[in-house]
């Protein structure tokens, strides 16, 4: 584990140099699956990423504004009830203004952004530096997907707060969120919270708009896996010979993004052949809606304990603090 300062001299970083990714044969085996899937990862290439940052401004894209508004509202509770001398561990880079909240509320002695991506790390760490000069960062290039080691000075930190907005862990399987909660309780530490942002199950038409906006900006946002496999893969996809649809699936409480074929047709794939018939698809991502129950079950297995929630006027999101057991 490589550590170094950068830039800001209240700026640390620190590097597990999480293993690169088989890009190759993870999309092939999705492809060979009877229903074909994409990995959701994949859509968040330089445009993706911009195109989902558009979808967050969108009327019809309930969670962020809400998860802000809740942010906002609750940000003097929160800080309450986790006290002063935190460590604030975001899961993700912390270029979000949700973050900003939760520092101006909290105001951690380290604040701890963990992404994959060192570059786009150490720039969002160093505009918040330039925001906030009092904060100390100490910024960790990892993959959270895997077991975490964190370096000694915050591994024996005994008072940290996870933070993982929202609603990323509704793209993982429940199965995965399971595991992804075990390792976020051993990070933690039996002093630790975890703060996490999730959407609730609701209404179908609002769920269906949300993943359907009217200006397309989610089907460019779904079809842009396409062009980031063209481009890394030398995959052979056209956009226009694909349609998106979102579909709300009940009984596995999710909505499903899903890329349509309009025709038969053969795509090539890092030198493989790939055949869809016309009406087949490509399923792309799982985006999970909880009930606060299902939560504070899984919560449980994995050592933690639900310790408050707040959920807007809607009853569309909450803010969910979960504490170790
Ligand atoms: C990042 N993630 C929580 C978004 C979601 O709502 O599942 C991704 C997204 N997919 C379509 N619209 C937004």
């Amino acid at each position: 584990m490589k550590q170094g300062i950068n830039q800001h001299q209240n700026l640390q970083v620190f590097d597990a140099h999480p293993a690169v990714a088989d890009v190759k044969s993870e999309v092939l085996a999705g492809l060979a699956q009877p229903q074909k899937t994409l990995p959701a990862k994949f859509f968040y290439d330089q445009r993706g990423s911009r195109l989902f940052e558009a979808i967050t401004q969108l009327p019809e894209y309930y969670l962020t504004r809400t998860e802000i508004g809740l942010l906002r509202q609750h940000g003097g509770e929160i800080a309450e009830l986790v006290g002063q001398g935190s460590v604030l561990m975001e899961y993700g880079s912390g270029a979000s203004i949700k973050i900003r909240l939760l520092l101006e509320a909290l105001q951690p002695d380290c604040y701890v952004p963990m992404d994959i991506s060192k570059e786009f790390l150490i720039a969002s760490a160093n505009k918040l530096l330039d925001d906030y000069p009092w904060l100390s960062i100490y910024a960790g290039c990892v993959d959270y997907s895997q077991p975490l080691e964190l370096p000694k000075a915050l591994a024996e930190a005994p008072h940290k707060l996870g933070f993982f907005p929202g609603s990323s862990m509704g793209n993982f399987t429940p199965a995965e969120s399971q595991a992804f909660l075990r390792r976020a309780r051993t990070t933690l530490g039996s002093g630790g919270r975890f703060l996490l942002g999730i959407d609730l199950a609701k209404d179908e038409a609002v769920l269906h708009a949300a993943y359907n906006d009217s200006q397309g900006v989610t089907a460019s946002f779904n079809k842009n896996i396409l062009r980031h496999l063209n481009r890394t893969l030398r995959a052979s996809f056209s956009e226009e010979l694909f349609e998106h649809q979102a579909r709300v699936n009940h009984s596995q409480s999710r909505v499903e993004m899903h890329l349509v074929s309009k025709i038969d047709q053969m795509v090539h794939v890092a030198g493989t052949t790939i055949v869809l018939r016309k009406g087949e698809s490509l399923h792309t991502e799982n985006s999970y809606k909880y009930r606060i129950e299902s939560l504070q079950w899984m919560a449980r297995q994995a050592g933690f304990e639900l310790e408050k929630s707040w959920v807007d006027d809607n009853g569309y999101f909450a803010l969910v603090m979960l504490k170790a057991s």
